[in-house]
């Protein structure tokens, strides 16, 4: 090959190995699981009325809205200080969805359109097409409460580890 062939080609196989990164690509590559992160704050401060929701399970838009509407969470006021909610809001955006390369999160992220900012994991695309057998009345037993309590079926889910060995549905 000719010097600028060998040059050309070396372009092409750049620009498509960005190309690949830039749409969020690599959806067969990476870890299964989410990977093991961690942070005092908000573990302390977003565990008290639910579970700890894995920041691999929505985008970093979403994140910061939601962080930014802490007064407004839901119908109930879970606001910070700012010095907290700015901390916990890098741990979320470092290690979100579209942040990450693990098989769940790329999923998932390809699953929200790019005009849209979910606050609810269990409404997006990605959370619905894997529960499609899970009926309404299931989610509703007392044992569960709704589809947002994913650690009432996934023993694993604070982890990040929704694999078929950890699920068990409560009675
Ligand atoms: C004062 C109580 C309270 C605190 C504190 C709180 N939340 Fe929530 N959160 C709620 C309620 C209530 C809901 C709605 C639950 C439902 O509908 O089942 C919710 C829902 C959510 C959901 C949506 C779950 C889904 O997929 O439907 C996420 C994500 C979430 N919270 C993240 C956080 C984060 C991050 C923090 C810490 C900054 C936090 N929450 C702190 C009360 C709280
Ligand atoms: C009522 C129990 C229940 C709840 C609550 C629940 N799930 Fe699931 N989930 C299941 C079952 C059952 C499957 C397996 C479906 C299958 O094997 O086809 C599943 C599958 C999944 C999968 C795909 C696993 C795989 O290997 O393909 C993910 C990811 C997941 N759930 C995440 C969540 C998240 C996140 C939440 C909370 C926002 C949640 N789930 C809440 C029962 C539940």
């Amino acid at each position: 090959m000719k010097k600028w062939m060998q040059f050309l080609v070396l372009i092409a196989s750049i620009s498509s190995t960005s190309a690949l990164l830039a749409s969020g690509g690599f959806s067969e590559g990476g870890d299964k699981q989410m990977p093991t992160v961690a942070n005092a704050k908000w573990k302390a401060e977003c565990s008290g009325c639910h579970m700890l929701y894995h920041p691999g399970l929505l985008p970093e838009r979403s994140w910061n809205k939601m962080m930014f509407g802490l007064d407004k969470h839901f119908g109930e006021n879970a606001s910070l200080d700012a010095a907290t909610r700015d901390e916990i809001s890098r741990f979320l955006a470092l290690n979100s969805a579209d942040k990450q390369d693990n098989r769940r999160s790329n999923r998932l992220n390809q699953s929200i359109p790019a005009s849209a900012t979910p606050l609810r994991i269990s409404e997006t695309r990605y959370f619905t097409s894997k529960h499609d057998e899970v009926s309404a009345t299931t989610f509703k037993r007392k044992s569960i409460g709704s589809a947002a309590n994913c650690v009432a079926c996934h023993q694993a889910a604070e982890k990040g580890d929704f694999s078929e060995s950890q699920i068990r549905i409560p009675r």
